[in-house]
């Protein structure tokens, strides 16, 4: 019964327009929040404010708070404020990250560091973080600040063993996993967790969504890695990993494939401090042609598919379909 009712809904994914139309007076609260929280009397401040809030976001963090609250009961505002809160720190992350990589571009606009500078974009990340914390002590929402506060200090661990790998060039796959479950799965599977704990959903729920968001997570970085590689616009700048030594899972995969002779002369190529386009597209090339491609999209449909088959453990109902449509959107979205 239960087999041929999933094989039954997989005929039809929904896309992620459709997964969002299903909770929108949610997202309507989420926004409410979201707007109230990052305003300020400082001029300057409320208008790189204005520029953020024109931006397009995907909004992926909220619909997770929000459908894994409705996964396991009622929506309340707490749910609202959580949804906030993650992404007041998705966005100050983003801030951060655009100066950490050197980065000009974000949401197919141009980034915060190239438009102010560093200092303003340090600064309003601070500003951004300090504000969503606010958002849960006004409230009192203790479990929700611990959930959060642990992703927040795993992010910043993930993104210093990044750039410590980056300069020493030893990564491996183990140390590529834990990077990106530090980096960006933590704050997705907070994401599961605390909309889970917003509706007073039991300890195992809780930690049950928790795992659904790790995996999930870990296919959504991926999925991010692999856009890297390739030549499409997806609002951010391309092939700036391995600019800046960042070696991903493609390219670790592929390395592991090749011949000593052959490795030694894609590290010479990662090591340039300045890599011409033609170095690019070396690497690239040896990346597809070692397989790297096809096994990084290999890990992640893997990944996708345990992220699913946790979700299939909650109870049937709307929002858990919705999780899992949002599953097999994470691993073939284009932005
Ligand atoms: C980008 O996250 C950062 C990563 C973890 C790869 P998103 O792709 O969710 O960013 P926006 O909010 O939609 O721009
Ligand atoms: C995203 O990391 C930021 C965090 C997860 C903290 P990346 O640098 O890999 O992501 P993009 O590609 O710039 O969004
Ligand atoms: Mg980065
Ligand atoms: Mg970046």
């Amino acid at each position: 019964m239960q087999v041929s009712e999933t094989l039954i809904r997989s005929d039809r994914v929904r896309s992620i327009s459709e997964i969002r139309s299903t909770v929108q007076d949610d997202l309507k609260s989420f926004r409410r929040y979201f707007r109230q929280s990052m305003r300020s009397d400082v001029a300057l401040l409320d208008h790189v404010v204005q520029y953020l809030l024109r931006q397009k976001g995907k909004r992926i963090r909220p619909l997770l708070v929000l459908l894994s609250a409705r996964c396991c009961g009622t929506v309340s505002e707490s749910t609202y404020r959580a949804s906030a809160l993650i992404e007041l720190l998705h966005t100050a992350t983003l801030v951060h990250d655009d100066v950490v990589d050197d980065a000009d571009r974000r949401r197919g606009v141009f980034s915060i560091n190239a438009l102010w500078k560093n200092k303003v974009a340090v600064l309003l990340g601070d500003f951004l973080l300090s504000r969503g914390l606010l958002l849960a002590v006004e409230h009192h929402e203790y479990e929700l600040l611990q959930i959060v506060s642990e992703a927040v200090k795993r992010m910043s661990e993930g993104e210093l063993l990044q750039i410590e790998k980056a300069r020493k060039l030893d990564i491996n796959e183990s140390t590529y996993f834990r990077i990106i479950s530090d980096k960006t799965a933590s704050l997705i599977s907070a994401c599961t967790a605390s909309g889970a704990a917003s509706v007073g959903a039991p300890r195992e729920s809780i930690e049950q969504m928790k795992l659904f968001g790790e995996k999930l997570g870990l296919a959504f970085q991926i999925r991010d890695d692999l856009f890297d590689f390739g030549v499409k616009d997806v609002g951010k700048p391309l092939g700036i990993d391995l600019k800046e030594k960042k070696v991903t899972l493609p390219l670790i995969h592929a390395l592991e494939k090749a011949s000593s002779s052959e490795r030694r002369t894609i590290m010479r190529i990662v090591k340039k401090k300045k890599k011409s386009a033609s170095d690019l597209r070396h690497v690239s090339e040896f990346t597809v042609k070692n397989g790297g491609i096809v096994y990084a999209r290999q890990c992640m449909k893997e990944l996708a598919d345990e992220a699913r088959s946790v979700m299939s453990e909650f109870p049937a109902s709307e929002a858990r379909d919705s999780l899992d449509d949002l599953a097999a959107y994470v691993i073939s979205r284009t932005r």
